[in-house]
C-alpha cells in the first residue's frame, strides 16, 4: 500500500555528489543552516539527506551508532538541529551486509534500523543497493518498507537499486522513489566506469513515463548543479529536464559556495513548479530530429511544459508543434520562457526557439481560448 508521502517529487540535498566520504555533523549544520539563508529551502527544498559513510559500529545490543569521530554530538542531535530550521532530515542504509562504502549494511536489522531512525526523527531513508548477496530486490525492499510503516513514523522511502529489477514494475506499493539508473556524473555525455552524463541518463528515463505519479516517482539520481563540471548552460539544462521528468530535486553541490547562476538555477520557482505540479506526470520525448528534441508533460491546468533541448554543440532552431503536444494543431496559445521569466505572446500551432548548443529552451503553452 502507498504511504501517502512525497505526493510530488522530493526536494532538498544530499551529500554524497560534493562530499561522498568526507562529511561530519558540521558539513551538514553548515548546509541546512545555507539552504535557509540562500532560499533554497523556501522554495521547496526542505530534505537534508546524510547519504553513505555516517556510520559507526553496532553495540552490543546491535543497535546501529553513528562514527563518533564525526558526529561527536549524535544523530539525533542533528536530527534536532534540522527539525529546529523547519527542515526534514534523511539518512541512508543499505539493504545488505554492508552499504556501498562498506559501513554496517540493514541486512537482518531491517525493524531494529527503522526503529532507531524513528526515534532520532528520520523523515526520509535512501536504501541501497550493494553487498546483497542472492535477495530479491522486491522481497528485501518490501521488508524495509514494512519495518519504516512498524515505526510509526512518516518516512518518505527513497530505493536506490539502479534499475536492475525494474523497480517502476513493482516499486509503487513498496517506496516512493526509486532509482532507474547508475549514478550520475558531473558531464553532459558519456560513461565513466558505472556512472552516466545527464544525456545517457535522460535515454535511459524516455521510456519510463508512464510509471510515475503521485508518490511514486523514477528518480534519475541527484542534481550535479553547481559541482564544476558542466556550464551553466549545461546545469541549467540538466535542472530543466529533470522538471519536465517530474524527478526528484536533490541539491548535491556545496550550498555554503554557490555563483548567483547556480543559485538561480537552483531557485528558479517556475521551473520547480514544472517538477512539482500536483498532476504528477513523468514528461516524455515528443519530437527528435538528430540532436533536436522536444520534451513535454501535462500539467494539472491543462497547460503543457516543454523543453526544447538541443543536444549539438553549435546554436541551433527547434520547433515543438501543438499536435506533439495532444493540442489542436490551430490552436492559439500563449507561450512563456521559463528561464527569461518572460511572456513570449500567442503562437497558432508552434513556437519556435533559438536554443544554445547543450543548452535548452524552457516554456509553458496555455491554451488562449
Ligand atoms: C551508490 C548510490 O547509487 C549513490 O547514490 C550513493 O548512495 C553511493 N552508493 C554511496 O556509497
Amino acid at each position: 500500500q502507498p504511504n501517502g508521502l512525497a505526493l510530488t517529487p522530493p526536494m532538498g540535498w544530499n551529500t554524497w555528489n560534493k562530499f561522498a566520504c568526507e562529511i561530519n555533523e558540521e558539513v551538514i549544520r553548515k548546509a541546512a543552516d545555507a539552504l535557509v539563508s540562500s532560499g533554497m529551502a523556501s522554495v521547496g527544498y526542505k530534505y537534508v539527506v546524510i547519504d553513505d559513510c555516517w556510520h559507526g559500529a553496532r553495540d552490543a545490543h546491535g543497535d546501529i551508532q553513528a562514527d563518533p569521530a564525526r558526529f561527536p554530538s549524535g544523530i539525533r542531535a542533528l536530527a534536532d538541529y534540522i527539525h529546529a530550521k523547519g527542515l526534514k532530515f534523511g539518512i541512508y542504509s543499505d539493504a545488505g551486509r554492508l552499504t556501498c562504502a562498506e559501513r554496517p549494511g540493514s541486512l537482518g536489522h531491517e525493524y531494529q534500523d527503522a526503529a532507531q531512525y524513528a526515534a532520532w526523527g528520520v523523515d526520509y531513508l535512501k536504501y541501497d543497493w550493494c553487498f546483497t548477496g542472492t535477495q530479491d530486490a522486491k522481497a528485501a525492499y518490501t521488508l524495509m518498507s514494512d519495518a519504516l510503516r512498524a515505526s510509526g513514523r512518516d518516512i518518505v522511502f527513497s530505493m536506490c537499486e539502479w534499475g536492475t529489477a525494474k523497480p517502476w514494475l513493482w516499486g509503487r506499493n513498496v517506496g516512493n522513489l526509486w532509482r532507474s539508473t547508475w549514478d550520475i556524473y558531473d558531464g553532459w555525455q558519456g560513461r565513466q566506469g558505472n556512472s552516466l552524463g545527464v544525456m545517457d541518463i535522460l535515454d535511459q528515463m524516455a521510456d519510463l513515463y508512464p510509471y510515475a505519479g503521485p508518490g511514486h516517482w523514477n528518480d534519475p539520481d541527484m542534481l550535479e548543479v553547481g559541482n564544476g563540471g558542466m556550464s551553466d548552460t549545461e546545469y541549467r539544462a540538466h535542472f530543466s529536464l529533470w522538471a519536465v521528468l517530474a524527478a526528484p530535486l536533490i541539491a548535491g553541490n556545496d550550498l555554503t559556495n554557490m555563483t548567483p547562476a547556480i543559485k538561480a538555477i537552483l531557485t528558479n520557482t517556475e521551473v520547480i513548479a514544472v517538477d512539482q505540479d500536483p498532476l504528477g506526470a513523468q514528461g516524455r520525448r515528443v519530437a527528435k530530429q538528430g540532436d533536436l528534441e522536444v520534451w513535454a508533460r501535462p500539467l494539472a491546468s491543462g497547460d503543457r511544459a516543454v523543453v526544447l533541448l538541443n543536444r549539438g554543440t553549435a546554436p541551433a532552431t527547434i520547433t515543438v508543434n501543438w499536435p506533439d503536444l495532444g493540442y489542436p494543431a490551430k490552436l492559439p496559445a500563449k507561450v512563456r520562457d521559463l528561464w527569461q521569466a518572460r511572456d513570449q505572446g500567442t503562437s497558432k500551432g508552434s513556437y519556435t526557439a533559438e536554443v544554445a548548443g547543450h543548452g535548452v529552451v524552457m516554456v509553458t503553452i496555455r491554451p488562449a481560448v
